[in-house]
């Protein structure tokens, strides 16, 4: 499955992410600038915040929503814990927005 990760200046890597891993799994996995899931996925940290503009993945849990408030930088509309977001090949050409990373 094929998932685009933009940073915030407009560069962007497409990796083949492996099904039933999440989408900070991936991440991580590829060495993604900007996506750090410190609490290994179990919705505690907020630092695998990421924007996500795509119907495909859902809306966001009571609890992603609540922890999503934790997140250092911007919370926009289309803001995702990636962790939540298990890989399917029904994702294939998903694009992920990295956040600003505030210094
Ligand atoms: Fe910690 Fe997603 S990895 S909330």
């Amino acid at each position: 499955t094929s998932i685009t990760f933009v940073q915030p200046d407009g560069s962007s890597k497409t990796v083949n992410a492996a099904d039933g891993d999440n989408i900070m799994q991936t991440a991580v996995a590829n060495n993604i600038t900007g996506i750090l899931g410190e609490c290994g996925g179990a919705m505690m940290c907020a630092t695998c915040h990421c924007y996500i503009e795509d119907a495909r993945t859902g809306n966001a849990s009571d609890g992603e929503e609540v922890m999503l408030e934790c997140a250092e930088d911007e919370i926009r509309p289309t803001s995702r814990l990636s962790c939540q977001i298990k890989v399917t090949s029904e994702l294939d050409g998903l694009v992920v927005h990295l956040p600003q990373p505030i210094d």
